[in-house]
């Protein structure tokens, strides 16, 4: 069988590496890595190759950044020239960003097998582009990995026949549990014993500097009790200049550049709370069982708040500073890792792949 795996933006390199090896550890599958170029930064993208030891991509689009359908648009453009000339036997992609529902959409209407992995994940918020583009591929996909149960309900709910969803657990712990004993803080970070980290990039905080600007300043008052490690993703750092925003004055206050994984994973291990808007965060503090803020009003994955360490506070900025100081003073709050949250759930999909294979042959 001839596979293609799409990936683009950085979150889909900690789910592809491990279903590529575990692919390559049971089957001879003609495995195919192909890169939209959606992230295309040295911090955004190379380092993750190397640091997860995924194979330099196949095929590089490099498509680069643009509005919503004309980057949309411009992958479908270039990945339909490629599965023309390829011919893959199914096209495997990840999570849910504008590359995922792309080469989606190309495969459905060429009628190439498609697999989503990370499927059936909903925030039912619309508003949220991620949200159109999980609607629109786990409908056009043949075979749905889900990370925990409630995406299974809800594939059923929208009509997605059981015989397709494999509930297989969460191919982003496989990654995080393969390298925990290689992460450490950075150097220039070794001394500091206590400290909060952030990430924040969603439109929704970051594009509107009222919101933007009542983000920082909150987390400007943490820093003058506890340091805070916030490595700026692109599009915040855009946003921060083009707001002329002068309120970072404070040397407890590290705004950095974006960190690899193993750097990330380092400072996450050891945080005393993590504040972020990212999907992935939220599930990889619940599985580290560190606290987590997370700033949106609503999550696609509901486990890490019922079971984990996740809490949501919306646009209530203002909470922030008193949420941190209980975080760090309370004992540890009681969690639980969702189930199959145990680093084999690539094994469960290449086996899920290879009986598929076997099927069709
Ligand atoms: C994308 C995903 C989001 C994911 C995030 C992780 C979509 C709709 N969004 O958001 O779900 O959580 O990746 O990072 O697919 N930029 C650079 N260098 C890069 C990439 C982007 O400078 O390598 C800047 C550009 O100014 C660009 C902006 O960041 O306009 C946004 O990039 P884009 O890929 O459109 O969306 P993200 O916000 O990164």
């Amino acid at each position: 069988m001839k596979l293609i795996h799409v990936v683009g933006a950085r979150p889909n390199f900690m789910k592809a590496a491990p279903v590529w090896s575990a692919i390559n550890k049971i089957t001879d599958f003609n495995q195919i890595l192909v890169h939209t170029g959606q992230h295309y930064d040295k911090l955004m993208s190379d380092i993750f190759f190397k640091e997860l030891q995924i194979p330099v991509p196949d095929y590089n689009l490099n498509i680069g950044s643009d509005s919503h359908a004309r980057q949309t648009a411009a992958i479908m453009i270039k990945f339909e020239e490629l599965v023309n000339e390829l011919k893959p036997d199914l096209v495997l992609v990840y999570g849910d960003v504008n590359s995922t529902v792309a080469a989606a959409m190309v495969c459905s209407k060429l009628s190439i097998s498609i697999a989503h992995v990370e499927a059936g994940l909903r925030s039912f918020d619309r508003k949220m582009p991620e949200e159109i583009n999980r609607l629109i591929t786990d409908q056009l996909a043949d075979l749905l990995f889900t990370p925990s149960k409630d995406g299974d309900d809800n594939l059923i709910k929208e009509g997605i026949p059981k015989s397709k969803i494999h509930f297989v657990g969460n191919v982003m712990i496989d990654t995080l549990v393969r390298l925990l004993p290689k992460a450490d803080k950075p150097n220039r970070f070794k001394d500091l014993k206590q400290y909060i980290l952030v990430t924040l990039h969603r439109p929704s905080n970051v594009d509107d500097p009222k919101s933007l600007k009542s983000i920082l300043h909150n987390l400007e008052t943490i820093s003058k009790s506890i340091p805070v490690i916030f490595p700026v993703h692109p599009r915040t750092k855009k946003m921060i200049a083009e707001s002329n925003l002068d309120i970072i004055n404070n040397v407890n206050f590290h705004l950095i550049e974006p960190l690899g994984y193993l750097d990330f994973l380092g400072l996450m291990k050891n945080a005393a709370t993590v504040i972020t808007d990212s999907g992935g965060i939220q599930e990889e503090t619940t599985y580290l069982g560190i606290p987590c803020i997370t700033v949106r009003e609503n999550t696609e994955r509901p486990v890490t708040v019922s079971l984990g360490t996740n809490q949501l506070i919306g646009k209530d900025y203002y909470k922030i500073p008193d949420l941190v100081n209980n975080a760090i003073n309370r004992k540890k709050r009681s969690y639980t890792i969702p189930p199959l949250w145990d680093g084999k759930a690539s094994e469960r999909i290449a086996t899920v792949l290879l009986q598929h294979n076997n099927k069709i042959i």
